[in-house]
């Protein structure tokens, strides 16, 4: 056996690895020939690939020299339709285009190349997503790395890489720069670059972006142990980089990191392709691909108190450590089971008039209780739990203090109560919670406009579905009538195959189970 030269091996594996992936994504051996649409290896201009949803969950579109990543359509949130960059043999989306406004799954849509990367929907005609226009070339790529690529012949370099559009996932040598951010699928969760960390962050709902700041709940500083990270106008903004022995190196420059985050690998030779993924749990992993077992093995996980996670206890509630059990801040539910009303409003706290606090809210007082994140927020001084109170209750953008009666520390909050923990009775904490009821009665007249623009969305909708599902259906019926003839002549026309799709499966699950709503469990 020892006649297999480690390249040889790596060869053999890569055939079993790609072998196994033609099998999992229903890609029969009759369909590798280039007229029925087998991926291409480098996309020129005038290329279009139509979407066709006999492929269940994945048709490839264009594929990476060593066959182990492809670009194509991908079926997401069970119905939709996405553009993805995926890790074949895991069928792990490492990159997704996510257009505004996605298109079902059936939709009779195709991605095509005229210098930009285009999806279009053929019903419609309209461009649903695109790479810029001013970031045209002559040809896509996708590389050995998984980077899509842009080319131009005219100059070195990519005119547009998916490297710099990470959706929830990079992946080793891929730079995570500050001009970038992972998001959860969802948008919940954001992981940002700052001066010299970078953080993990709650992000407020788009509809109450005014008044409520994204509450950071991890911050992970550069430890400048190996360079010194120059902050201030001369300094570079900071980059990281998942790296192949095994840790998150945090850079100002090419050279030694100025910082090393350790996966659990960290240095035991084992090269093998890396990912680090923000989770819809708001959780921040890496993992390898341990082709043997055929699964992400994990290496790091950023939070591991399960208090400290804002997916475990809601909005308005508290933590009880080291259980996790989450206990209402107050009594007050909204029927659903989460802590108080979900955070709906996009007035802030001083209502849309402004200046003056009051009505729009009501509020909670607790003993016993701190943010979890207490060292990420500023605190004031304070006497007293009285003045620390008062200066929140006067502060339109604040939305809680905690004060600590051993330290004086006044800790003010310009979110929702979000990751409390219970504390000893010294620390005394005043929340504002939003009034639904004063929010009705002093919105009443938008409310009910508000209901006709929503009960009118609906009916577009539904019109612009019913029309979408009619042209599917006559598009669906002449598709039928093709793979009817193909296999009268004798070829597979579809390669529709229900077994070995476990993996996307669950994939699907964990995203429709997130919810879209931070304010929520
Ligand atoms: C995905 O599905 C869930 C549950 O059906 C839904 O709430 C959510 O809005 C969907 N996501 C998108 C992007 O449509
Ligand atoms: C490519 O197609 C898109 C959508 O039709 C269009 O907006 C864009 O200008 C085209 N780009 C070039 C270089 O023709
Ligand atoms: C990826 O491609 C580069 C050159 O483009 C090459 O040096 C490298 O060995 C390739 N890696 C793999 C794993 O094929
Ligand atoms: C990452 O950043 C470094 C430094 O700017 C650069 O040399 C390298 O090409 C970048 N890598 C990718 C894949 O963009
Ligand atoms: C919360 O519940 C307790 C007992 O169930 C009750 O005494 C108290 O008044 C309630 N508080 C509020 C604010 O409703
Ligand atoms: C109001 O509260 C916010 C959030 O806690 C804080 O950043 C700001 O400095 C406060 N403003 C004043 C005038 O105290
Ligand atoms: C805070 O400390 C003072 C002085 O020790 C004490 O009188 C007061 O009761 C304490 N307040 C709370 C809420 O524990």
């Amino acid at each position: 056996m020892e006649a297999v030269t480690a390249p040889g091996k790596r060869i053999i594996m890569m055939c079993m690895a790609v072998a196994a992936l033609l099998v999992s994504l229903g890609v029969r051996a009759g369909e590798a020939a280039p007229t029925a649409g087998a991926p291409a290896q480098e996309l020129g201009r005038g290329f279009s690939a139509v979407h066709d949803t006999s492929y269940p969950q994945f048709q490839p579109v264009l594929s990476d020299p060593t066959g182990v990543f492809a670009l194509g359509f991908l079926r997401v949130n069970s119905s939709l339709l996405d553009i993805a960059v995926l890790h074949l043999p895991s069928a792990f989306p490492l990159w997704r285009a996510i257009p505004d406004r996605p298109a079902p799954w059936s939709a009779a849509a195709s991605l095509s190349f005229n210098g930009s990367l285009v999806l279009t929907d053929g019903a419609t005609n309209q461009v649903l997503w695109s790479t810029p226009a001013a970031a045209a070339g002559d040809r896509a790529v996708l590389l050995n790395t998984s980077n899509l690529q842009i080319q131009s012949s005219s100059s070195p370099g990519a005119a547009w890489q998916s490297f710099d559009y990470p959706s929830d996932t990079i992946v080793q040598d891929q730079n995570l720069t500050s001009s970038a951010a992972l998001y959860t699928v969802d948008r919940r969760f954001a992981m940002r670059l700052g001066s010299h960390y970078f953080g993990l962050y709650i992000e407020p709902p788009p509809s109450t972006s005014r008044g409520v700041a994204p509450a950071m709940y991890l911050k992970h500083t550069a430890l400048e142990a190996k360079a010194q990270i120059e902050i201030g106008p001369n300094g570079a903004p900071i980059y990281a980089r998942v790296e192949v022995d095994g840790f998150l190196g945090m850079y100002q420059k090419e050279g030694p990191p100025a910082d090393v985050m350790s996966f659990d690998t960290f240095n035991h030779g084992i090269k093998a392709f890396r990912r680090m993924t923000l989770e819809p749990d708001g959780n921040l992993r890496a993992y390898y691909w341990d082709g043997s077992g055929s699964r992400w093995a994990l290496d790091y996980t950023a939070i591991t108190d399960s208090c400290e996670l804002p997916t475990t206890c809601g909005a308005y509630s508290v933590c009880v450590p080291p259980s996790g059990r989450c206990a209402c801040l107050a009594n007050a539910t909204d029927g659903s089971g989460s802590c108080a009303a979900a955070e709906t409003g996009s007035s802030g706290l001083c209502g849309t008039t402004g200046g003056e606090v009051g009505g729009l809210y009501w509020t909670v007082r607790k003993q016993g209780v701190e943010p979890v994140n207490k060292e990420l927020l500023g605190f004031e001084h304070a006497p007293s739990a009285e003045d620390c109170e008062a200066r929140c209750a006067r502060n339109c953008s604040c939305w809680g203090a905690v004060y600590s009666n051993g330290t004086g520390y006044c800790y003010l909050m310009d979110y929702p109560a979000q990751l409390m923990v219970a504390a000893d009775e010294r620390r005394v904490g005043y929340f504002k919670v939003r009034s639904l009821e004063e929010e009705k009665a002093s919105t009443g007249g938008r409310a009910a406009a508000g209901v006709k623009a929503a009960l009118l969305a609906v009916g577009v909708a539904l019109v612009v579905a019913a029309a979408a599902f009619g042209a599917y259906r006559v598009w669906d019926r002449r598709r039928r009538t093709e793979a009817e003839t193909m296999r009268q002549m004798g070829t597979d026309g579809d390669g529709l195959s229900p077994g070995p799709y476990k993996n996307l499966g669950s994939f699907s699950s964990v995203e429709l189970s997130s919810s879209f709503n931070s304010f929520r469990r």
